[in-house]
């Protein structure tokens, strides 16, 4: 038995070096060769009004159209060689087809909110695979599910369910136009979070194309690579089609509050006392924390402007009443609270006006696309006031308003009792997760970038002194480079991948690199972060029992 089982490992072992061996010395990248081979092996004669080559006029545009942060919007960003924008299912499979024949590497873009601009640029020679075409949503009121495709936004989904049912939602962020392709197979969180845990924690069923062009559901994919896609990034494994979900009961109508306090009336007391709170709330009540810099109006000095915006399914006077015996140190007023639909709630929280939902909602694409950079952080213990103090302390550093944080409540939920290992997103059991970004804006000077940046970095580091460290946490939708890439040419190490491999995934990382060499052996899904397979090319000879010198 033993015997046969390792011969049979040996037959498959070398096999699969011979294939590699190929794959490895394949020719250069050609994407004269790659557009031959699209029309040539398409049984689809509508292909070539799906390729946008550089000298097409509507290249730039469709390119740009998705990139959502404005700082790659520029002439040194590396361009693709063509951009694929399928609108069937068979373009996609001849575009993965022709880019491993002809070893040009493939970028999936869905709402191109990612924050390294992983889906639209890379280093060596590729193509864009742009899903924005794979938009439709279908809604079962009756099952409370949904199927949504890969190149909608959130904002559509969102909205759509609220036409079918104004008592349905779905756990997921607010940025209306991030795409369901990264959102949810990163992960996907928000407000409702705490209640119902990830979006990826609400997905039933996908459809997926793997790197042979196979069309699989749940069932046809089996558990291992339908874990993976829920939290660490499809592109990592194969092109997400569309995600089955479960929708959540939601009230029709809700109270919100958007309450401002300044360092001069105890923005970090309130802070403090927020984090003892939040996590023990009624399920019903969210409250978030928004900490920005800003001028205050009375002394106009820099100082910080903690937000405390709150979501509650019930009347003003139940509300009043929960935050008088929880939080009486808020103040909050009648004055303060507002009724409002569900589906208005969404730009509410985000500071905007509520009176044109479909738009909000429905658009695309920001009309103002920020320039930005951004780190996140996971904190298990509420942090002493001096603590925040000294983390604070940093936005008086910055522009009014060009550094801000956004702290999400994930403790007293869901989030508490799912284990660590049921999604490759293992950061449960945390009291919030911290996200931190810096703005600048069009005319500012590479040096006041880089300055900007680096008040990023500084922050980031003195955060550091209050959250776990071994590893320090990171969350792959916001993907940060500086915690490590791959190597631009060749094979990268497993424990080279590990660097950023255990912040985002922490144990989960292994057996993500087994589902990678599972899926992907010929590792054709690359990118700054994909994960390593367990027997690249470069390592197999001499270093394997078969092989082994000594
Ligand atoms: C302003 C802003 C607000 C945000 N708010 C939140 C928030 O509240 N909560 C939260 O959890 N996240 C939030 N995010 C992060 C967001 O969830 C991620 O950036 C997410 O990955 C974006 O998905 P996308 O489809 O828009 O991006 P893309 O750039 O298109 O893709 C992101 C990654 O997913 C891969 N991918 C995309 N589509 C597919 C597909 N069809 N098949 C396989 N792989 C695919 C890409 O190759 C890339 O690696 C926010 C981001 C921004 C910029
Ligand atoms: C470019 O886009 C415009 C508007 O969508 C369209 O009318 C035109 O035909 C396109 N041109 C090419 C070369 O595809
Ligand atoms: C929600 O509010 C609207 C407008 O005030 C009202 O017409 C509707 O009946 C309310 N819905 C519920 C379920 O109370
Ligand atoms: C940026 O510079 C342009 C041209 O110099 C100017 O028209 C524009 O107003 C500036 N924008 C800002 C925000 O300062």
């Amino acid at each position: 038995m033993m015997k046969s089982k390792t011969m049979k490992l040996q037959i498959a072992f070398t096999l699969l070096l011979t294939f590699s061996s190929i794959s490895a010395f394949a020719s250069e990248p050609n994407e004269e060769s790659f557009l031959g081979c699209l029309l040539k092996e398409s049984h689809d004669n509508t292909i070539s009004s799906i390729i946008y080559t550089p000298q097409n006029s509507n290249f730039s545009s469709v390119l740009d159209f998705y990139i959502q942060n404005s700082r790659y919007l520029n002439p040194e960003t590396p361009k693709p060689k063509i951009i694929l924008t399928p609108t069937t299912e068979s373009h996609i499979q001849t575009a993965i087809y022709c880019g491993k024949k002809h070893n040009l590497q493939m970028r999936v873009r869905s709402g191109g909110h990612d924050f390294a601009g992983s889906s639209y640029i890379s280093e060596v020679p590729f193509f864009i695979l742009d899903m924005f075409n794979f938009r439709s949503i279908s809604i079962d009121v009756e099952s409370r599910t949904a199927w949504v495709e890969a190149g909608a936004t959130l904002g559509e989904l969102y909205y759509s369910i609220y036409e079918k049912s104004s008592s349905l939602s779905f756990p997921a962020g607010y940025c209306p136009t991030v795409g369901i392709g990264g959102h949810i197979s990163g992960g996907g969180y928000g407000g409702l979070t705490r209640e119902y845990g990830l979006a990826a924690d609400n997905v039933i069923d996908a459809r997926v194309m793997d790197v042979n062009g196979a069309i699989l559901d749940r069932a046809s994919m089996g558990e291992d690579l339908f874990w993976a896609i829920r939290g660490a990034i499809g592109s990592n494994f194969a092109v997400i089609l569309s995600y089955k979900i479960t929708l959540v009961e939601v009230p029709e109508n809700v109270t919100s509050f958007f309450v401002s306090r300044t360092l001069e009336q105890n923005a970090i007391q309130l802070v403090h006392k927020w984090q003892y709170v939040a996590p023990k709330l009624p399920k019903g009540l969210t409250i978030s924390l928004m900490l920005s810099s800003g001028i205050s109006t009375r002394t106009g000095e820099k100082t910080v402007i903690a937000t405390f915006i709150a979501v509650y399914r019930g009347g003003v006077d139940e509300l009043l009443s929960i935050m008088e015996s929880n939080f009486p140190e808020l103040g909050l007023t009648k004055e303060d609270c507002k009724e409002m639909l569900w589906i208005q709630y969404f730009p509410f929280h985000l500071g905007q006006s509520i009176d044109n939902i479909k738009e909000f909602l429905t658009s695309r694409v920001s009309p103002n696309k920020p320039y930005f950079t951004g780190k996140v952080d996971f904190v298990k213990d509420p942090i002493s006031e001096k603590g925040l103090e000294k983390i604070l302390s940093n936005l008086l550093e910055v522009d009014p308003f060009l550094g801000i944080m956004e702290w999400t409540i994930f403790g007293g939920g869901v989030m508490d009792t799912i284990p660590e290992s049921e999604t490759p997103f293992p950061h449960r059991g945390n009291l919030m997760i911290m996200f931190e970004v810096a703005f600048w804006t069009p005319n500012d000077s590479s040096s006041v970038i880089q300055t900007r940046i680096d008040w990023l970095r500084k922050l980031h580091k003195d955060i550091g002194d209050y959250v776990p460290n071994n590893p320090r946490g990171a969350y792959i939708d916001y993907r940060d480079l500086d915690l490590g890439v791959n190597n631009v040419v060749g094979e990268t190490s497993i424990e080279q991948a590990r660097k950023w491999g255990a912040a985002y995934f922490k144990d989960n990382f292994d057996r993500l690199v087994k589902v990678k060499t599972q899926v992907d052996p010929d590792n054709y899904f690359k990118n700054e972060q994909s994960f390593p397979t367990l027997f690249p090319y470069s390592t197999k000879i001499g270093d394997t029992e078969c092989f082994s010198s000594s």
